[in-house]
């Protein structure tokens, strides 16, 4: 089964809080971890976005599920297809912290300085994707 990334993002509903963001991230790498998926989760105030990476069968699996979730809509795919690498083989489902470097990375590849996932080609969004990666690791080691 050939691997697979999913790339997405959407629209946190207005009253979802921490306590249910920490929650999606502990399911998630409960689940995830099971089927070998790995990924990403970054969000702010406003938007998800998110890279699952897997068998095709687990990641489409997952992405189903996941866009029947209350907790965000409008999601639309940025990027789909096999790839020969994970991003995130880390990581059954990475965090981003919103730190400084993480805002200066992400004003690299947007046209504001506010993170705007929608706004993004996909080109720019898995280039955001391989550069958060490698910050990951080195903030990590
Ligand atoms: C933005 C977002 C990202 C999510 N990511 C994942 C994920 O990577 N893996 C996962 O299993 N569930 C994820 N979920 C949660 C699923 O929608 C669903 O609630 C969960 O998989 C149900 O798990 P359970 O059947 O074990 O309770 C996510 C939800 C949201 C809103």
């Amino acid at each position: 089964m050939p691997l697979t990334r999913i790339v997405y993002c959407s629209e946190l509903v207005k009253n979802i809080g921490s306590n249910e963001i920490s929650d999606i991230l502990d399911v998630s790498r409960e689940n995830n971890a099971k089927q070998a998926v790995s990924g990403v989760l970054l969000f702010n105030s406003d938007y998800f976005l998110q890279c699952l990476e897997g068998s095709r069968a687990a990641v489409n699996r997952i992405y189903c599920r996941i866009c029947c979730d209350q907790r965000h809509h409008n999601a639309q795919l940025l990027a789909y297809g096999e790839v020969s690498q994970r991003l995130f083989g880390a990581w059954s489902m990475a965090y981003v912290p919103w730190t400084e470097a993480t805002r200066t990375t992400i004003a690299q590849y947007s046209s504001s300085t506010e993170f705007n996932p929608y706004q993004m080609s996909s080109e720019s969004v898995i280039k955001l994707l391989e550069e958060l990666g490698q910050l990951l690791l080195t903030s990590e080691h």
